[in-house]
Order: C-alpha cells, then structure tokens, then sequence
C-alpha cells in the first residue's frame, strides 16, 4: 500500500476485538519502530512499556478512571498496549550511554568526533534546560515523534491502533512506579484488530482542508 493510501485508511480504532493477538514477530517490528523512532540529538528521552497480558492490561486500565473510564475497555481487549514514556530528565548517565552506544555503533570515525557530539548535544540540553527551560516539553515533543512512527508503522503492518491521552498519569505512575524510575507516562497506544463496535471505522475521516494548511513560501 503506498503512504498515502495507508496515512488516509489508518484510523483510530474504538473497540478491539479481544481474541486477536498479535503474534510474536509483528511485536518485534513494533519494538523495531519505536527504537529507531528519529528524536532530536538522537536524544532517545524515552521509555516502553510492552503489555501484552490480560494482567498486565488490567494494571493499566486503572489509569483509564473518571472522566477517562471510556478507554478501559480498549486498554482491556487490545492485544497489546504500549505505555510510552518519557524520562524525569537529561542525566549525565543517560547522555553517556548514548555517546558510548553511538561510539560502540561506529559513528566516529575520527578521533575528535565523539568529543565534538558530546559537546554539541550538550549545548542542545543546556539550551533546553537553562535558557528556554522547556527541557520536559521538549524531551515529550520527541517522545510523541515515536507516537507518530507507532502509528503509522502499525497501519503499515496491518494493524489496528488507538493512541490515549484520556488516562490519569498519576494512577498509572503508582501502579507501575514510574516516578522512582525517573519515567512519566505521557501516552499509551492499544494495538490490535477492531472489534465490531468500533465505529469510527465505518465514518469517513475528517481533516482541515490542504488550502487551510499548506502555504507556498
Ligand atoms: C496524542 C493523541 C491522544 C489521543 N487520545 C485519545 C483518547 O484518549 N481516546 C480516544 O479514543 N482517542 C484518542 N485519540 C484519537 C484522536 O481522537 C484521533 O486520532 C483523531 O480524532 C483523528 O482521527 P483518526 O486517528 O481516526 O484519523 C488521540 C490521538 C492522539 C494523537
């Protein structure tokens, strides 16, 4: 299917159908798509959770209460929910592990470059941190990017996704603690089949119009 056709036939899907799972491989594409989701300075601020069990899916859907009880039952019979998270911030250990990964990856073939990225991301961070201070902002626009690469891939792969904000981050941070692992959930995305009630897939879809959106500069 060329992209187009998938970005324009991908919808949100509003019920799942309990009995399909996705099989094992097709998870492995999923976790494919989210570790090499682009961030800004290759800053990888992020963290999956990877639910795949009626236990586990249990667990999460405590989060989906009050005004977000809607989602629970998506949460309960997706076949996998993903709970994407983003880190409390931009520690000296994580920024290391990532200068060494790349190191270990083979992107400095010069001696002086390694010193060079480290400093060039560190410049990033400090801006983030220091003069805009919209550090977890922008550590969260780069966990949405991994959204947007789920979302797509997931329709690439034939399955069926519904992304969630409607869920208190707070319920879900106790239940799996989150915060003592220097993690807050910011989104989660139920991945399966439809089920028969869902009905956004019998609507048309709706999008401004291109003439509203896009300006020739
Ligand atoms: C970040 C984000 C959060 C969303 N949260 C919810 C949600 O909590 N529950 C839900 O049913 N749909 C949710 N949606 C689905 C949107 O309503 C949907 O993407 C939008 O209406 C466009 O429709 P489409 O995805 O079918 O093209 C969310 C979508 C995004 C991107």
């Amino acid at each position: 299917m060329d992209i187009a056709t998938l970005a324009t036939t991908r919808h949100t899907a509003k019920d799942f159908d309990p009995g399909r799972k996705i099989p094992g491989p097709v998870i492995g594409q999923l976790r494919i798509l989210l570790r090499y989701s682009p961030s800004s300075i290759n800053s990888q601020p992020w963290h999956f959770g990877m639910a795949g069990t009626a236990a586990a899916k249990a667990r999460i859907a405590k989060a989906a209460t009050g005004p977000y009880a809607y989602n629970a039952p998506k949460i309960q019979n997706a076949s996998h929910v993903v709970v994407i998270c983003v880190r409390a911030g931009m520690d000296d250990a994580h920024l290391d592990a990532i200068l060494a990964q790349e190191q270990k990856d083979g992107r400095f073939p010069l001696p002086e470059d390694m010193e060079k990225q480290r400093k060039s991301r560190l410049a990033y961070v400090a801006l983030h941190r220091d003069v805009r201070r919209d550090l977890p902002h922008w550590m969260e626009k780069q966990a949405y990017l991994a959204l947007g690469t789920l979302l797509l891939g997931a329709a690439a792969l034939g399955l069926d996704a519904c992304p969630m904000e409607g869920f208190d981050p707070d319920v879900l941070s106790n239940e799996f603690s989150f915060g003592s692992k220097g993690l807050r959930p910011v989104v989660l995305v139920a991945l399966g089949t439809r089920g028969a009630g869902d009905w956004n897939a019998k609507l048309p879809k709706s999008r401004l119009l291109a003439e509203a959106l896009f300006t020739e500069l």
